[in-house]
């Protein structure tokens, strides 16, 4: 297995038996993922999807992306949530977060429909309006009020552009396969469509045509990425005290146990920070109800040491960190020598800049179990679409068996539905009367 995890930094913190008494409940919660027999079984398509992927539909993504990276000068990838949170993580992940200045062929890749700011979407129509695009829509329901508007806005400017009839062509939509009100615009107007599986949840949708359309059209080897969760999910599907995610699992279930509210996602590459937030919605999504669960953050070393950093030195003591952490650097940039050496800092001339990070991580991973916080470290190879598959698919499963730990439903989101419904009341939609009044006399 690719990926390593490590609960050497967590030991003072965790009971002798932190693994061996969960044993059991972590095979129940295996057979519950790998046969969909517990709560939200309808919904682990995902567990299986590395090997039993719509191959046909597969290709079809290569071809639109292969399509799109010709025709199109920038992409505007519209949707919320999971329907977008694991493309960015992936894209940036995989290339940078400078993405649009640095790739070298294909589209800029825009985020829009994740919020509602006006300035933000102002920002993407200034930046795309002198290019060619193209439009790839992203919503399993179709009808969530942020992407639904901007891609009202998105396609008026396309057809703008283009004329009705070419801006269709250029336009993707990746939806329901048989319902919903964008699956019946897509047939309507005759779009590429893509689906969104039935059997799964937006937060554990990544590997789908809601993540691969985009990730395919940023040049990322989508064939790769499965593969690395291919071999994820045959690592990880095997039960034993020596399954990575078993461990994960149940040592965060442990440390919650004796008392721990907050799990910190830690990593050490700016490219990492939307693969936090991709993480922060799969476990705050999957586990965070009925009074529940660790709440998950997520922070950027070294940057963050110079704030957060005192927080988690000497602040309550409520969370555990879980480092990621890459194997190998994608380059290498030496510390030069100073003649005059008025920072001090020529006992480091020569050393490579990764060195200094390495030692830096090492000596912070110390500090913060010193100062009681336990640390998780996951270790993947690097940054590349395989480890980055592999990584994925270890957060899904461990994420998966979690919520089991739990005695949860892993795989429902009532609680989301609570904002969207004083939304829609607030802004008048019809069968909303009742609310609406409600609401306006108390914020009145
Ligand atoms: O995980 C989830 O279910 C949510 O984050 C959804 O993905 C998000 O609300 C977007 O929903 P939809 O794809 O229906 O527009």
């Amino acid at each position: 297995m690719m990926i390593k995890f490590d609960t050497s930094n967590a030991t003072p913190f965790l009971p002798q038996d932190w693994l061996t008494s969960r044993m059991d409940a972590l095979e129940s919660g295996r057979a519950k993922l790998e046969n969909g027999s517990g709560l939200g079984g309808e919904y682990t398509g995902w567990v299986h999807l590395p090997r039993d992927y719509d191959k046909e539909e597969f290709a079809r993504i290569q071809a639109a992306a292969e399509r799109i990276r010709k025709d199109s000068q920038a992409l505007v990838v519209i949707g919320i949530g999971g329907s977008y949170l694991g493309a960015r993580a992936v894209v940036e992940l995989v290339n940078s977060p400078n993405f649009n200045l640095t790739h070298k062929d294909g589209p800029d890749i825009y985020f829009a429909g994740n919020g509602l700011s006006a300035d933000a979407m102002l920002e993407v129509i200034d930046l795309i309006k002198d290019k060619d695009w193209s439009i790839n829509v992203i919503s399993k329901s179709g009808t969530t009020t942020e992407p639904a508007v901007a891609f009202r806005i998105f396609k008026n400017l396309l057809e703008e552009k283009y004329g009705k009839e070419e801006a269709r062509k250029r336009i993707y939509a990746t939806t329901d396969a048989k319902k919903g009100a964008l699956k019946g615009l897509a047939d309507a107007e005759g779009y590429e469509e893509f689906v969104v599986p039935d059997a799964v949840g937006g937060r554990y949708s990544v590997l789908t045509a809601v993540g691969l359309l985009p990730i395919a059209c940023a040049g990322v080897d989508i064939v790769e990425l499965m593969a690395g969760a291919r071999e994820a999910m045959d690592a990880l599907s095997v039960p034993g005290a020596e399954n990575p995610a078993w461990q994960y699992a149940a040592a965060r279930h442990a440390l919650y146990t004796a008392g721990k509210k907050v799990e910190i996602l830690v990593g050490y590459e700016p490219s990492f920070r939307f693969f936090g937030e991709w993480w922060k919605q799969l476990f705050g999504e999957t586990e965070g109800k009925d009074g529940k669960a660790l709440f998950p953050a997520s922070v950027e070393f070294t940057a963050d040491l110079h704030s957060m950093g005192q927080y988690i030195q000497q602040g309550e003591r409520l969370m555990l960190e879980t480092v990621v952490r890459f194997e190998k650097s994608r380059g290498s940039i030496a510390i030069p020598h100073d003649p005059d050496n008025v920072d001090g800092l020529n006992f480091l001339a020569g050393k490579d800049l990764s060195f200094v990070a390495e030692q830096a991580m090492r000596g912070t991973l110390l500090a913060h179990v010193d100062g009681g916080v336990p640390n998780l470290m996951v270790t993947a190879p690097g940054r590349d679409a395989r480890s980055v598959g592999a990584l994925i698919y270890f957060f899904e499963y461990a994420c998966g068996l979690s919520g089991y730990l739990l005695e949860i439903n892993p795989f429902d989101q009532p609680g989301v539905e609570a904002y969207k419904n004083n939304m829609y009341a607030l802004l008048g939609k019809p069968g909303y009367e009742d609310k609406k009044a409600e609401l306006e006399a108390r914020l009145s």
